[in-house]
């Protein structure tokens, strides 16, 4: 199609969202905006862009920060290996390209934790460089308007679906392009009840025409979900509670939690009690059990997790019997830690004064 560029690009122009990072050829900033947004919608993308943009002003600030405060900033946003690869490619510029961000599209790639779609971004936006964006959105728009059916996570469709892309890029304003492209896709065509009607591209739409535009895109793979059953104890003594560094090994690295009993299935409180994970942690120590949470449901890509929080006060000494790794620390200082967001969110209500209902033993 002739005129596909032109007409998103003019829509865009006329519909776009003032964001912070497109006022900017900073490659630097793209780049975080880029990271920041994977996975991530821009409502709730944008407050975090602007804490590290306004904390890590420059690539250097970012590389020579500790990772827990890198890891405390991103607290909340998911998917954590983002910020923990966002760190190690701030390391990367500073060491091999003296500071400077790279304006190459292999040097680009070539940094952790940027794909083949933040690098065709970056190089575009802040470059002007000729590599056209596939993101979901860029799917979406191109399998609707030219009627593909090959599934965008299969091989082949991966490469139908690029070539198309690069093949349609406005080669003299690919960052444009490329901006308007996944605006589009953002705002006007939509997952679910885009508005077809008004859209400029309407009369050149195979979707529309065929009234398939809620079959496409295609994909092949439904994700598998696994559930998990997590019990944290909450340890207390005298204000003091125990947490633990995440290990690389499953999912929320280098963040802290709370002493993790993970069970197979779903446990009554009493088999809980009985089982050998318990029995290790707390031994022959004395406790108290103040309360048991409900259960707090967390739904991560390829996990559902069913999490339960047991607030144990006990009179052992919390150094003496804690597991290897972890530390004891004051409860008020939970706060200085990063936690995943369902750590957030118990210790959210556990702050508010709401009636709980209390299983004492
Ligand atoms: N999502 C990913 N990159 C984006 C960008 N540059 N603007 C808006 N949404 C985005």
């Amino acid at each position: 199609m002739k005129h596909f560029s032109s007409i998103i690009t003019q829509w865009y122009r006329a519909n776009k969202r003032d964001l912070p990072w497109r006022n900017t050829n900073d490659a630097y900033l793209i780049w975080l905006s880029e990271i920041i947004l994977q996975q991530t919608r821009v409502d709730q993308g944008m407050a975090y862009y602007l804490k590290f943009a306004r904390e890590f002003p420059t690539v250097k600030h970012l590389a020579e920060a500790e990772n827990d405060t890198v890891m405390k900033l991103w607290q909340g946003l998911g998917y954590y290996s983002r910020a923990r690869n966002l760190h190690t490619a701030a390391k990367m510029v500073n060491a091999d390209f003296k500071g400077k961000f790279p304006s190459e599209y292999a040097e680009i790639l070539s940094l952790k934790g940027v794909g083949e779609y933040t690098a065709a971004a970056i190089s575009s936006f802040a470059f002007n460089k000729p590599h056209a964006v596939v993101d979901g959105n860029v799917y979406r728009v191109l399998a609707r308007v030219f009627g593909i059916e090959t599934p965008i996570d299969s091989t082949t469709g991966k490469k139908e679906f690029n070539a198309l892309a690069n093949e349609l890029l406005d080669k003299k304003d690919p960052g444009t392009h490329n901006q308007a492209i996944m605006e589009f896709g953002a705002m006007m065509c939509k997952p679910v009840n885009p508005d077809c009607p008004v859209c400029p591209m309407k009369n050149h739409c195979y979707a529309f025409a065929k009234k398939v535009v809620a079959e496409l895109p295609v994909k092949s793979k439904k994700t598998k979900v696994r559930n998990r059953y997590f019990n944290y104890i909450v340890l207390d003594h005298k204000g003091s509670t125990v947490i633990n560094k995440r290990e690389a090994k499953d999912i929320w690295t280098n963040l802290y939690d709370f002493p993790l009993l993970e069970t197979e299935m779903e446990l009554q409180e009493e088999e809980f009690l009985k089982s050998a994970g318990w029995k290790k942690l707390l031994g022959k120590n004395k406790f108290t059990i103040r309360s048991v949470s409900p259960y707090y449901k967390h739904i991560l890509s390829h996990q559902k997790i069913f999490a339960r929080f047991w607030e144990i006060e006990t009179e052992a000494v919390l150094e003496k019997i804690i597991p290897a790794n972890a530390i004891v620390i004051k409860q008020k200082d939970l706060e200085k830690y990063a936690v995943p967001r369902l750590i957030e969110n118990y210790l959210e209500v556990r702050k508010k004064p709401v009636k709980k209902t209390l299983t004492l033993f």
